[in-house]
C-alpha cells in the first residue's frame, strides 16, 4: 500500500498540465473493438486505469501500444470475447466493453464491474437498455453471457441518466438494425467526446449532449485517430486547490471552459478569481472565501466527482456550507478521514453541512475511493503539520503524475 506524505501549511504557485480524460479516454477506448484496425488516441493519460482497460484489450486480443501520451490499439486480429473476472472487477469501466462486443461479435462472457467503493453500483440500467434491442441475458455468480441474433433499434427509456449505460448502448446501437432512441440519455461532455468519436468511426448519431440520441445503425465501423479531450475532474481538482490555499495557479490546456462551467462558478461566487487567457485559465487568490450550497447530480449539476473536494472549501470557507449528495449513496466514506484531521462535518442523510472556518491539522489517513483522495490531499495541504496519506495508489487510478505537479507548485510532499 503506497504512503504519501504532505507537510502543511502550503501556499502554491506554478503551472499545470492537465492530462487528457480518464472518463473520456475509458469508453473510447471499448469502441476500439467495434471495428479491425488502429485506433490512434492521442493526449491518453498515463493513469493505472488505462492500464488496466490495455490488460482487457490485450487479454481479448488486440495489440496496444502505448508511448508519450499516444495509445496505439490494433484490433485487426482481435477473435476472443470474454472479459475475465479478475480483470472486471479491477475498474468500473470494464463493463464499457459490454456493448461494443456484443455488436460486433454478437456474444460477450464478462465479469461483473469494480470500481470506487462509491455505492451498490448496479447494472442494471445497461442490461435493461441492451435488452430493449434484442439482447438476451444469463447472469452467473461471477460473470455474465450476453447474445443476441442480430441487435434491432428501438425506442430505450433510461429510468436514470446513467453515464455508463448510455455509452453501452451508444456503442451497441452503432451496428444494430434500424435507429435507435436513447431517452433520458446521460448529457455528460463525455457523452459528447464518446459520440464525436464514434462518427468519425463511421456511425451515424445525433443529439449528444441532450436527453435523447438518435443511433441508425451501420452495416461496419472503421478506426480513427482523436486527441483526448482534458480531464475536467483533474481541472477542477487544481482549481479548488488553488482556491483553499489561496494559490496562484494556472492550468492548461482547457479547450472548452463548458465542461467546467459549473465549477468555475461555484469557485467565483465562493469568491475566487479564474481569468482565461486562451486555453490557459488562471486562479487568482482574493480576500473573500465564501461558504457554498450545492447538489450533486447529472450533468450540468455540479458533478459528483467534486463533491469531496467541495468539502474542503466549506472548511475553509467563513459560513455555513451545505453539500447534498445526490448521485451516489454511499460517497460521504471519506468525512470520518476527514474529521481525524480536526474536520467538524455534520452529516444528515444525503446532505453534510460544514461551518468554516476550521483550521486542520496533520493525521495519519486512508484514501477510500479515488476523488476522496485528491480531497484528503488537499485537505493535507491546508492542514497545519504533516499528514500521512495510504492507499495513494487509488489516486494514481485517475491522477497523471499527482506528486510531481503539486511538488512542482511547491508543495512538500514526498512518497514514504
Ligand atoms: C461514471 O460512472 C464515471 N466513471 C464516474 O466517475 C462518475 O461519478 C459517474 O459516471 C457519474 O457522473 C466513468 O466514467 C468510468 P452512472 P458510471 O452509471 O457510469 C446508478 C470517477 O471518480 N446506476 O451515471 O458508473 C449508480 O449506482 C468516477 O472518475 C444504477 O442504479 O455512473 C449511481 O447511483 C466515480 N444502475 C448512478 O446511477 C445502472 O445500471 C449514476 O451512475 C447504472 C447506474
Amino acid at each position: 500500500m503506497a504512503v504519501v506524505q504532505i507537510k502543511g501549511k502550503s501556499q502554491l504557485s506554478g503551472e499545470v498540465l492537465i492530462s487528457g480524460s480518464k472518463n473520456s479516454v475509458l469508453p473510447i477506448m471499448a469502441a476500439s473493438v467495434l471495428c479491425q484496425g488502429v485506433t490512434i488516441l492521442e493526449h491518453c493519460p498515463d493513469i493505472s486505469d488505462v492500464h488496466d482497460m490495455i490488460k482487457i484489450l490485450e487479454s481479448l486480443g488486440a495489440k496496444v501500444s502505448f508511448e508519450a501520451g499516444t495509445l496505439k490499439i490494433d484490433t485487426t486480429e482481435r477473435t476472443e470475447h470474454e472479459v475475465h473476472e479478475k480483470d472486471a472487477k479491477k475498474i468500473r469501466a470494464s463493463i464499457l466493453f459490454l456493448g461494443p462486443l456484443l455488436a460486433k461479435d454478437k456474444k460477450v462472457k464478462i465479469g461483473y464491474p469494480g470500481g470506487c467503493n462509491i455505492g451498490k453500483r448496479p447494472i442494471d440500467i445497461h442490461v435493461d437498455g441492451l435488452m430493449h434491442i434484442n439482447a438476451g441475458f444469463m447472469m452467473g455468480k461471477d460473470y455474465l453471457v450476453c447474445e443476441t441474433f442480430a441487435l434491432v433499434g428501438d425506442r430505450v427509456k433510461l429510468r436514470y441518466p446513467s453515464v455508463g449505460a448510455t455509452q453501452n448502448i451508444m456503442m451497441a446501437a452503432t451496428l444494430a438494425n434500424g435507429k435507435t432512441v436513447i431517452e433520458n440519455a446521460a448529457r455528460e461532455p463525455e457523452i459528447v467526446y464518446l459520440a464525436r468519436h464514434l462518427r468519425s468511426m463511421g456511425a451515424d448519431i445525433s443529439g449528444e449532449g441532450t436527453s435523447q440520441i438518435t443511433i441508425a445503425g451501420v452495416e461496419e465501423l472503421h478506426p480513427c485517430r482523436t486527441v483526448i479531450p482534458y480531464d475536467r475532474v483533474v481541472a477542477a481538482t487544481y482549481l479548488i486547490l488553488a482556491h483553499v490555499t489561496k494559490s496562484e495557479i494556472s492550468i492548461s490546456p482547457i479547450s472548452d471552459t463548458g465542461d467546467i462551467s459549473d465549477v468555475i462558478s461555484l469557485i467565483q461566487n465562493a469568491g475566487g478569481n479564474i481569468k482565461q487567457n486562451g486555453t490557459i485559465l488562471n486562479y487568482h487568490p482574493t480576500s473573500k472565501n465564501f461558504p457554498i450550497q450545492i447538489e450533486t447530480g447529472p450533468f450540468p449539476k455540479v458533478p459528483t466527482d467534486i463533491q469531496s473536494m467541495s468539502m474542503v472549501m466549506g472548511i475553509t470557507a467563513t459560513g455555513e456550507s451545505s453539500i447534498r449528495e445526490s448521485v451516489f449513496e454511499n460517497r460521504f466514506t471519506f468525512v470520518d478521514e476527514m474529521r481525524k484531521m480536526g474536520a467538524d462535518i455534520q452529516v444528515d442523510g444525503d446532505v453534510a453541512i460544514v461551518k468554516g472556518p476550521q483550521e486542520l491539522y496533520g493525521a495519519s489517513v486512508c484514501v477510500p475511493d479515488l476523488r476522496a483522495g485528491a480531497a484528503l490531499c488537499i485537505a493535507a495541504l491546508v492542514a497545519e503539520g504533516v499528514t500521512q496519506i495510504a492507499n495513494w495508489e487509488l489516486i494514481e487510478r485517475g491522477y497523471e503524475n499527482f506528486v510531481q505537479n503539486l511538488r512542482h507548485l511547491g508543495a512538500d510532499i514526498e512518497y514514504c
